[in-house]
């Protein structure tokens, strides 16, 4: 099966070529993927950061256990989760979907109000953990369509979060450093391409009921 192939071909790839570029129509493809991603009741409660700017990279490296990745990929991906859900949060997505679906707002009250009541129950450390889960699975996506379009990553959770909150203003943007994913073309010198996967066995992994 094609899919997993393509899995197979994957791996959290240490070593970028530096001179080679991902082309601006396969960005297109890997934006419009992560903004697929699923998530909970919808709300995409994160911003990808897309940064090519080589002195911002060089200020995010020692921030980064010094991962050459960094600075050697060809664009890094930082996602960054709300850390705390705020009522304009769930009126925009309630607008949003209203225009989308061509609804009326006011029919669309009491599932917004049933949102506010229920994400409002938690703890703003559950809010800031539970925006932070969603992230993980629009990397998901992001290693699965680079993986389909030949294009390397490495998901990257090796780095200091306040620092790069610091060194990108997140903060005063209502917002958190949670994963961090450099894109672009393995170098033939990453020895860990030709490394057999180290993988559960199956009847380790499930367990059929
Ligand atoms: C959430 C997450 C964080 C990770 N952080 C790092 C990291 O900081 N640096 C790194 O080189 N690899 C990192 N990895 C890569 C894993 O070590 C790697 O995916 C795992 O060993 C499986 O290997 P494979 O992806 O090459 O198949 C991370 C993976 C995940 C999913």
């Amino acid at each position: 099966m094609e899919f997993i192939k393509k899995q197979e071909w994957r791996y959290a790839t240490k070593k970028f070529d530096p001179h080679q570029k991902v082309s601006e129509e396969n960005l297109e493809i890997i934006k419009r993927a992560v903004q697929l991603s699923t998530s909970s009741y919808g709300l995409q409660l994160y911003k990808v950061l897309i940064i090519e700017d080589p002195k911002t990279r060089e200020k995010l490296l020692p921030a980064s256990w010094n991962q050459s990745q960094i600075v050697d990929a060809s664009h890094l991906f930082v996602f960054c989760n709300y850390a705390e859900v705020k009522p304009h949060h769930i009126d925009k997505y309630i607008d949003l979907t209203a225009k989308t679906r061509q609804l009326n707002v006011e029919d669309l009250k009491g599932y917004g109000d049933f949102m506010k009541l229920k994400i409002g129950e938690q703890s703003n450390e559950t809010q800031a953990s539970w925006t932070k889960h969603q992230t993980y699975l629009a990397l998901g996506n992001l290693l699965a369509v680079c993986a389909d379009l030949q294009i390397d990553a490495c998901p990257m959770e090796g780095f200091d979060v306040e620092k790069y909150n610091e060194i990108l203003g997140l903060t005063e943007k209502g917002l958190n450093a949670s994963l961090v994913a450099p894109i672009g073309y393995r170098s033939p010198d990453d020895n860990t391409q030709n490394l057999p996967k180290v993988r559960k066995p199956l009847e380790l992994l499930f367990e059929s009921i």
